[in-house]
């Protein structure tokens, strides 16, 4: 097979396993004798694929449509930049992502602000830097964003976040009951959307904009939006009867749409067929509303790859241990969610075929370079390791989301450099990657004793 045509044939309702094949070899041996392993590699041509493939999955909804991009899921500026070219909202939870995206001439008219901590001081500075939309959490957020708004002088929309608290098959569950985001329909006490929509339908520094949930993160079984908007109606309904005036502008359905990495996932086309009646039905029984899709895994994930050089073998027993000079310090959800990157080796440019080899007969484990048990790659179905010798160097796969921001310095570990080969075809530096030095800095190391 040539190296070019391992990428699955797309069905149009499911999204198997692929490679994003976006770099030729011979590329990548050149960008590894310039930038050394380990190295990303982000294509920027996929991430606005990405955010048209989620609009058109929406478009058949009948009011507006809004795409916000969840900055948490990788906020290296690069791609910020990318984004921003495609006039997309940004889904921002901290002030540390609220300046970079600023940095990157981002604007506050297009970012809602989601936050855990919703401390006075945070959204005082998320108001005098123009956010205008922040979605509260709890009855303390509310408060704490009415006195915020009082001292800027500005009347934020204000949404709420509900727990629906419906059941979630998801890799990562965000409702559940008593959890931690967002609060209750009707909890009994001051933490449920019930008690905070009293408080600003008559609060003269708040408005109420719409609601918001996020169910979880690569959401496979999407049965949960349903049950979410039901109960989402069967609320608004009540609330209607309460306040007359009552009207949602904004409904976000925030983010989970899935990842193909070793299983085949439902597409975000066919994932909003599924909903989008009953989504069109809450428009006609309700008013027209602008509809949010957060996303972060989607729009990021496959626009990635991490190059690693396999730096040691040893075999025993019919079994192939391969050392790789990265680890989970780069690739951390390999370890706390066993998640199965695609892997392959880069074929060297001799040998663009890679035949299976006496190998394929060996139980290969593919390693990283720390010395901690859980630092073995688990292998994902479409991953291919056939040629996994020493000086080979070996592609992960769809690591653009929840990895670069995860590396961490365990084991004196750097930062690789990243470089992204922007939509003209050139390959940019975009991260320079960290020092030992700069890292024995950042740890106190400058300070004397
Ligand atoms: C509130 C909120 N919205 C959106 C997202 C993005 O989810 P995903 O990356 O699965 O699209 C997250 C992820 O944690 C989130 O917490």
């Amino acid at each position: 097979m040539e190296y070019s045509q391992i990428q699955l044939v797309k069905n149009p309702n499911i999204t198997t396993p692929a490679l994003n094949h976006f770099v030729k070899p011979n590329d990548i041996e050149s960008l590894i004798r310039q930038y050394g392993t380990p190295l990303y590699l982000i294509d920027e041509n996929t991430l606005h694929a990405k955010v048209k493939e989620m609009h058109k999955a929406y478009s058949k909804f009948t009011g507006s449509v809004k795409i916000a991009y969840s900055i948490k899921a990788n906020f290296n500026p690069a791609i910020l930049h990318a984004f921003r070219k495609d006039g997309i909202t940004f889904d921002l939870t901290s002030l540390g992502e609220l300046r970079f995206i600023k940095h990157c001439n981002g604007d506050p008219e297009n970012f809602i602000y989601t936050s855990v901590t919703e401390e006075f001081n945070e959204y005082f500075e998320v108001l005098q830097s123009g956010v205008r939309r922040v979605v509260v959490s709890s009855f303390n957020g509310m408060t704490n964003l009415a006195k915020a708004a009082n001292k800027a002088g500005v009347k934020p929309l204000t949404m709420i976040r509900v727990n629906p608290e419906v059941g979630v098959k998801a890799e990562i569950r965000a409702s559940y009951k008593n959890g931690k985001f967002g609060v209750p329909f009707n909890g009994g006490t001051i933490d449920s959307a019930n008690k905070i929509i009293k408080h600003l339908m008559y609060n003269d520094l708040l408005r109420f904009d719409g609601f918001h949930f996020h169910l979880g993160s690569q959401i496979t079984d999407f049965s949960c939006y349903l049950h979410a908007l039901d109960k989402m109606d069967v609320f608004i309904t009540k609330m209607k009867k309460e306040y007359p005036n009552f009207k949602v502008n904004t409904f976000d359905i925030g983010g989970g749409t899935p990842v193909s990495y070793s299983d085949p996932v439902p597409s975000p086309a066919i994932i909003a067929k599924n909903f989008m009646y009953k989504l069109n039905q809450l428009a006609d029984s309700h008013g027209k509303f602008t509809l949010m899709i957060e996303s972060g895994r989607f729009l990021v994930a496959e626009s990635s790859i991490l190059i690693s050089k396999i730096v040691n073998t040893k075999e025993y027993n019919d079994h192939k241990i391969v050392i790789v000079d990265a680890g989970y310090h780069l690739l951390l959800d390999a370890a706390l969610l066993k998640q199965e990157y695609p892997q392959e080796i880069v074929p060297t440019l001799e040998n663009k075929q890679l035949a299976p080899t006496q190998e394929t007969h060996k139980n290969v484990h593919l390693a990283g370079r720390l010395c901690d048990t859980y630092d073995v790659f688990p292998l994902s179905k479409i991953s291919n390791l056939n040629g996994a010798d020493i000086g080979r160097y070996v592609s992960f796969y769809n690591v653009g989301a929840y990895s670069i921001v995860f590396n961490m310095p365990f084991h004196c570990q750097t930062k690789p450099p990243i470089i992204m080969k922007t939509c003209d075809d050139n390959f940019k530096l975009v991260r320079k990657g960290t020092s030992y030095e700069q890292l024995f800095v950042e740890e106190g190391g400058d300070i004397a004793y």
